[in-house]
C-alpha cells in the first residue's frame, strides 16, 4: 500500500505521509496541513478519528478485544505479575528483575509518609464532600509539599518523583475513605506487600485487628492491574495535555483524576451501583429500564455497556467477572443488588438492541459489584480506579515530556457571529 494520502482541497492536492504502528496501525501525518493549505484544519469533535501522539505504552484492538501493556497481554499480566510488576513496567518499560522490584518497593515505602499538614486539608472538607474532588485537591496539594520541579531530562529525578508519588497516593486514598467513614486517619505497615498494604491502610479500625482476605487482596490487585493504563483516554490525554504545557506530575494528575470523575469515564463505576439501586428502589423490573434504555426518547442509558473503542468485547471484563463470581462466592454475599446486575447483564446479552450495537458490559460493571461487595463506600468507586490508573497516568506523562512533544492546543472552527459593532448598553 502506498505510503503517502492524497488530499483535494478546490481542485489542488496535497500530499501526506501515512505513518505504521508495531501493529501495523496506519495515520495520516497531518502535521504540515495548516501551513500548506490555505489553514485548513480536520474537526473531529470528541477525536474519535484522531490520534494525538504516537506512544509505545498500551497497544489496544477494540474490535479484537486485544489490550497490551508495553507488549504483555492483559490476560498474562492479571494472571502472573503484581500490581506493583505491572507500575513498573508501564512506567520504565520492561518487567523488574527482583532486585529491581525489591528495590522499587523499597524506595516507594521510604517516601509512604505524607506531610502532617495534609491532614488540615483533609480537616476542612466536610465528611459528604466528594471523595474525587477531595483526592484532586490533597494531590495537587503535594505540589505545594513537595515544590521542586521535575527535570524529566534527568533519569533520577524523573525516578525520585515516581517512587514519590507512588508512596503518597496510596496514602491519600485511604484517609479520603477514613475520612468519609469517620476512622482516624493510619499509615498502615509497610513490612507489607503494595496492595495488602492499601488493603490495611483503608480497611483497619482502631479497636481491632485487620485480618487479610486472600481472594479480596487477589481481586483488587487484579482490578488494580486492569485500570492501569489504557491508552489515550479522556483522564490520560488531560495528564498529557496538562503536562504538555510544563505543568508539574501532581498538579497534571490532578487535572486528570477530574477527568477521571465524569459518570462517561471512571465515574462510571459508581453511576452503575446507583442505577442499580434505582432499579431496586422502583421494583426490580429490568424490563422496564431495559426499554428506557433503548428508548430514544429517554436519556437514559445502561451504566457500565458499551465501550468507546472495545466494539465485541471488554478484555478486562472477562478477567474481572471471573473474580468478581470468586468474591461473591468467597463472601457469601446475598445482596438484592447483585441480584438485579446479573439479571440486567444476562438481559443485555440476549437483546438484539444490544447485540447489534455490540454493547456489552465493561470492566466498569463488574468493578462496581466487586468494590460494594468488598464494601467499599460507592463514592469511593472511582477513587479506586484512580489508585489503578496512577502507573498508567506517570508512565504517559513523562513518555509525552520525554518525547518533548509540544503543548496541547487544539484548533477549532468558528461558527460564531461575524465583525459587529459594539451597541453602548442604554441602547441595546
Ligand atoms: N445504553 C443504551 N444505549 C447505548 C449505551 C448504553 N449504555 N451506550 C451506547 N448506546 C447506544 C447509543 O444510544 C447509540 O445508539 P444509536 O446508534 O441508535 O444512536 C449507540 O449505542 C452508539 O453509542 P455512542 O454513544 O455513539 O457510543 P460511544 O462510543 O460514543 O460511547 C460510551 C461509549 C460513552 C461508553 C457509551 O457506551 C456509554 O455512555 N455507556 C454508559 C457509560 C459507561 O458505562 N461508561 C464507562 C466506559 S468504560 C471506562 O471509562 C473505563
Amino acid at each position: 500500500m502506498s505510503k503517502i494520502a492524497t488530499l483535494e482541497i478546490g481542485g489542488k492536492k496535497y500530499e501526506f505521509p501515512i505513518i505504521e504502528g508495531t501493529e501495523k496501525e496506519l495515520g495520516i501525518d497531518i502535521k504540515t496541513l495548516r501551513g500548506a493549505t490555505d489553514s485548513v484544519i480536520t474537526i473531529d469533535p470528541g477525536y474519535k478519528n484522531t490520534g494525538a501522539c504516537e506512544s509505545a505504552i498500551t497497544y489496544l484492538d477494540g474490535e479484537k478485544g486485544i489490550l497490551r501493556y508495553r507488549g504483555y497481554s492483559i490476560e498474562e499480566l492479571a494472571e502472573k505479575a503484581d500490581f506493583l510488576e505491572v507500575a513498573y513496567l508501564l512506567i520504565f518499560g520492561d518487567l523488574p528483575k527482583l532486585e529491581e522490584l525489591a528495590k522499587f518497593h523499597a524506595d516507594i515505602k521510604e517516601q509512604s509518609v505524607v506531610d502532617d499538614d495534609v491532614k488540615k486539608i483533609l480537616d476542612a472538607f466536610p465528611k459528604t464532600a466528594h471523595p474525587m474532588g477531595v483526592l484532586s485537591c490533597l494531590t495537587s496539594a503535594l505540589t505545594a509539599f513537595n515544590p521542586s520541579t521535575v527535570d524529566v531530562e534527568s533519569e533520577e529525578e524523573m525516578y525520585k518523583s515516581t517512587v514519590k508519588i507512588l508512596g503518597k497516593f496510596p496514602v491519600l486514598v485511604a484517609w479520603t475513605m477514613r475520612k468519609q467513614k469517620g476512622l482516624p486517619l493510619n499509615y498502615g505497615d509497610t513490612s507489607l506487600g503494595y496492595v495488602e498494604n492499601i488493603m490495611k491502610m483503608m480497611y483497619e479500625k482502631p479497636n481491632e485487628q485487620y485480618e487479610q482476605n486472600n481472594i479480596l487482596l487477589n481481586a483488587l490487585d487484579k482490578l488494580l492491574i486492569l485500570h492501569a493504563d489504557h491508552e489515550q483516554n479522556c483522564s490520560t490525554s488531560t495528564v498529557r495535555m496538562v503536562g504538555s504545557s510544563h505543568a508539574g506530575l501532581y498538579a497534571s494528575l490532578s487535572a486528570g483524576i477530574s477527568a477521571l470523575w465524569g459518570p462517561l469515564h471512571g465515574g462510571a463505576n459508581q453511576a452503575v451501583l446507583e442505577m442499580l439501586e434505582a432499579i431496586k428502589e422502583d421494583g426490580g423490573d429490568t424490563e422496564k429500564f431495559m426499554a428506557k434504555a433503548k428508548d430514544k426518547s429517554d436519556s437514559f442509558r445502561l451504566m457500565g455497556f458499551g465501550h468507546r473503542v472495545y466494539k465485541n468485547f471488554d478484555p478486562r471484563a472477562k478477567i474481572i467477572k471471573v473474580a468478581a463470581d470468586e468474591v461473591l462466592a468467597d463472601l457469601g454475599i446475598e445482596d438484592p443488588v447483585l441480584d438485579i446486575a446479573k439479571g440486567l447483564s444476562e438481559e443485555a446479552l440476549r437483546d438484539a438492541y444490544f447485540v447489534d450495537r455490540k454493547l456489552y458490559p465493561n470492566v466498569d460493571f463488574y468493578s462496581g459489584i466487586i468494590y460494594r461487595a468488598m464494601g467499599i463506600p460507592v463514592e469511593m468507586f472511582t477513587v479506586m480506579f484512580a489508585l489503578g490508573r496512577l502507573p498508567g497516568w506517570i508512565a504517559q506523562w513523562k513518555e509525552m515530556r520525554m518525547r518533548k512533544e509540544p503543548i496541547g492546543r487544539p484548533r477549532q472552527i468558528y461558527i460564531g457571529e461575524n465583525n459587529r459593532p459594539f451597541i453602548d448598553i442604554e441602547k441595546r
